[in-house]
């Protein structure tokens, strides 16, 4: 399956890009950036870094820098660290963003690879939306846009029920929502249960050793915040578990159902059922101990 992950790297999404580059059954085709966990220069400059450090050789192209109508955003350091990696805040790479922006890469691929793209976009929606903007033939052209956001029946991670992808640019998620594209909602209902252990890292790294040992070393940031203030045991790979559920639906169970982005003040970036919007596949179920498993199998296989 051709894939273009659309990120903000992040910890769970340096997870997810390893994991895209270590699964026999994904080709990474392009990296796209956003802000969101770190301002977009960042994101773009961590995207390439990986590329390198994988030896992986797909492109990256920057997108937005900023929501369409929020202001006042600001990069998650306290979450993901302030370069987005933990404590590891040494990422130098030479490797430059192609010239296309991530909304025209993305259009650009669609439409070459009709109905055989699949986008797995893991952080704010706004190149997602641009890319609806910039073609009218985009929903049509892209396979399937599998998204890490949301939270539907549980509560949210930001603030009330919304949940950071949603939160930091609702009105992109709203038109996304609304577009008419095939799209699988991948939310918190799924993966907040896909909470992983230091000692699953722990054991990676002694199976490939350099890929395992740097997200051993960049999840320690990231695991420390989720069992100090959020409360868990463990860190959970929201990211990750999108780009599984690309090729792995068995893994889930789902609802169909319209969506869409409580705009409101009060509740912005609550996502609801909404009947008037075209269906989408809500996932909330998972099979997590498969999802975990899966992960921690593929990503051994790298070095
Ligand atoms: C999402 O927000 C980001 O912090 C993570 O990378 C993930 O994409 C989880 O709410
Ligand atoms: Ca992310």
């Amino acid at each position: 399956m051709k894939i273009i992950i659309d990120t903000d790297p992040g910890v769970d999404d340096a997870m997810a890009i390893f994991y895209a580059h270590a699964a026999p059954d994904i080709e990474l085709v392009g990296l796209t950036s956003v802000f969101g966990n770190v301002w977009v220069e960042q994101a773009t400059r961590n995207a390439n870094y990986l590329v390198d450090f994988l030896g992986a050789d797909c492109p990256v192209a920057q997108g937005a820098a900023a929501p369409y109508e929020m202001t006042g955003f600001k990069p998650s350091a306290h979450v993901h660290g302030p370069e987005g990696f933990g404590d590891h805040i040494d990422i130098a790479t030479t490797r430059a963003p192609i010239d296309e922006s991530a909304a025209e890469f993305l259009v650009r691929m669609a439409r070459e690879n009709p109905g055989e793209l699949t986008v797995c976009a893991v952080s704010p929606l706004t190149n997602i939306a641009d890319a609806v903007r910039l073609d009218p033939k985009f929903a049509a052209n892209v396979g399937r846009i599998v998204i890490m956001g949301g939270a539907v029946d549980v509560p949210g991670n930001i603030r009330g029920h919304a949940e950071a992808n949603i939160f930091h640019d609702p009105h992109a998620a709203a038109e996304v929502f609304a577009s008419g594209a095939k799209i699988t909602l991948v939310g918190l209902d799924v993966t907040m249960q896909t909470l992983c252990l230091r000692e699953d890292f722990v054991t990676l790294a002694q199976a490939a050793p350099k890929a395992g040992g740097f997200l051993l070393k960049i999840s320690e940031f990231y695991r420390n915040f989720y069992e100090t203030v959020v409360g868990e045991t463990g860190c959970a790979m929201h990211d990750a578990t999108a780009v599984i559920a690309a090729t792995h639906m068995g893994l889930f169970t789902t609802e169909r159902s319209g969506l869409t982005v409580d705009l409101t003040e009060a509740a912005s970036g609550q996502t609801i059922r909404d009947p008037s919007n075209p269906p989408v596949d809500i996932c909330l179920g998972i099979d997590a101990e498969a999802v975990k498993a899966r992960f921690f199998d593929v990503v051994a296989t790298l070095e």
